[in-house]
């Protein structure tokens, strides 16, 4: 069995359906350069028949994409199938991934079928998208908590109707390590697959798990794993790419295996995604949290200033992190400014050069330093412009409890002035902009955190805010921590209405 495991990289796609986390075409195309930059062998860029938008997102990906495969997700179901392969036309290297259920839990509850049905439609299934696309894979939802027997006999009917790739997933985060180790042992054994068939895990990390339980089917014999960036997925989210990377590579004497990954375009890609999505990396999240390669204790910072291999296993440049962060100052100009970033992995038309470096002067004359984190938060609040319906011009609060606020907006050419009063400035503050706006949301989560060190930094405000029962993101920054939040209020009023609009 070959040493080399594959990466399958599913941000775009089961990353997406963490709450909240949904992408625009724009940024899914972002997210998948950068994917290609990082060099995973595949990536699942959405789930085609979902909606128009998952359509495009998919199409224009498998357009851009040269190196890496390119796959789509469809039921096993025709209507699915032709449209996962419609999308994936333009690819160079598609992959069409099609799945149906095999625990009876799912087949009684869910697809009301039974296990003979779902042996015939996995054949049909498998056979209809192998006329359509080259390669074929197939997931047996929930494998982890289905018979194995029964589990053998789909593969079979699997593998036998086409299929290159069979993905046996811990749909619900319930296995554990020494039992996927041994299902997939099973499964590769009773099954005798052609030697180009490829095994795959994909997990989920409801128990914490995820990454455990991937490295333990990688020892059964898998040869493909399904992750996310930053681990992000539904609910407790996906196996992380980066833990799971790095552990083949820190600890190759226990797992003898090796991926294609370029490690150092890691932190750039987690960043990128936090800054798309809107979703935080917990400061203590392993290789990408801030706290990550943060020595606190004076025995630690001794220790790694004598040796770094006493306190660190791994160092942060081999991810694509610096010791210093410290980028630029006030002098640096606009040509230091796009070195900065294209180094940081940011490729900036001619205009978005012209309008970061306004706001990079403006931020140096505030701040005495300017950190990568900075220049990231200011380029995701720059690109997200592109969407916005309304612009923030002004924010000013008076008071506490009761709190006063006036915002200012503006609208196209239209200037739109509104006050309230509310429990505390921020409060107030996102009462005015609902007013101005005309609609309003429940707003379920409120995080802010400085960005970089000091304490002249910029607030870094995130936001989770439900409208019509959906959870839509916002990021917002400022060295004022009021207006930061109320930033990030009406980016997530903002992504609201670009949905909306194309609904
Ligand atoms: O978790 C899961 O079972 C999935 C499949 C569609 C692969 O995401
Ligand atoms: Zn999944």
């Amino acid at each position: 069995m070959p040493d080399r495991v594959e990466i399958f990289d599913t941000t775009l796609r089961d990353g997406e359906q963490s709450p909240g986390a949904s992408m625009n075409v724009a940024e899914k195309l972002e997210m998948a350069a950068q994917l290609e930059r990082l060099n995973v062998d595949t990536m699942e860029a959405g789930f085609p028949v979902a909606s128009e938008q998952e359509f495009e997102g998919v199409r224009k990906v498998a357009a851009m994409i040269t190196n890496c495969k390119v796959a789509a997700l469809a039921r096993a179901v025709k209507g699915d199938i032709e449209c996962a392969a419609r999308a994936l036309e333009p690819a160079k290297k598609p992959v069409l991934h099609t799945f149906i259920a095999t625990s009876d839990i799912h087949l009684e509850h869910k697809l009301r079928m039974t296990r003979q049905q779902v042996l015939d439609r996995t054949g049909e299934a498998v056979a209809l998208a192998k006329s359509l696309v080259e390669r074929v894979e197939f997931s047996a939802e929930d494998a982890t908590r289905s018979d194995w027997d029964y589990l053998t006999e789909v593969v079979k009917t699997a593998i036998s109707a086409g299929a290159d790739v069979i993905n046996l997933p811990d749909t619900v985060g319930y296995t554990t390590p020494g039992e996927i180790e041994e299902m997939f042992r099973y499964i590769i054994a009773k099954v005798n697959a052609p030697a180009h068939v490829v095994f795959s895990s994909h997990n989920h990390n409801d128990l914490g798990l995820a990454v455990a339980n991937a490295l333990a089917a990688v020892r059964g014999g898998a040869r493909q794993v399904e992750c996310t960036v930053n681990g992000i997925g539904e609910r407790a989210g996906n196996t992380s790419l980066e833990e799971v990377v790095m552990a083949f590579k820190i600890r190759n004497n226990v797992y003898p295996y090796f991926t294609n990954v370029v490690t150092e375009e890691i932190y750039k890609s987690s960043r990128m995604l936090s800054n798309i999505t809107g979703l935080v990396v917990p400061y203590n999240k392993p290789i990408v949290g801030r706290n990550a390669f943060a020595h606190e204790a004076g025995i630690h910072q001794h220790g790694v200033i004598a040796s770094r291999i006493t306190y660190e296993i791994m160092t942060p440049e081999s991810v694509g992190r610096s010791r210093s962060e410290l980028v630029l100052g006030k002098h640096s100009g606009k040509h230091g400014l796009a070195k900065k970033c294209e180094e940081l992995g940011f490729k900036l038309t001619e205009t978005e050069l012209s309008t970061l470096y306004q706001k990079f002067i403006a931020l140096a004359d505030r701040k005495k330093e300017v950190f990568e984190d900075d220049l990231r938060v200011l380029i995701a609040s720059m690109r997200d412009e592109s969407f916005v319906t309304y612009h923030l011009e002004e924010v000013t609060t008076a008071g506490h409890n009761p709190a006063m606020a006036m915002v200012k907006l503006r609208k196209g050419d239209q200037e739109i002035i509104q006050t309230a009063i509310g429990d505390g400035p921020v409060d107030a503050a996102c009462q005015a902009l609902e007013e101005a706006i005309g609609f309003s949301g429940k707003l379920e989560e409120f995080h802010i955190r400085a960005a970089t060190p000091g304490k002249d930094a910029l607030g870094e405000a995130h936001v989770s805010v439900r409208i019509e029962g959906t959870l839509y993101n916002g990021t917002g920054a400022s060295t004022d921590i009021i207006e930061a939040a109320v930033r990030a209020y009406l980016n997530a009023l903002n992504k609201y209405l670009a949905i909306r609009s194309t609904k």
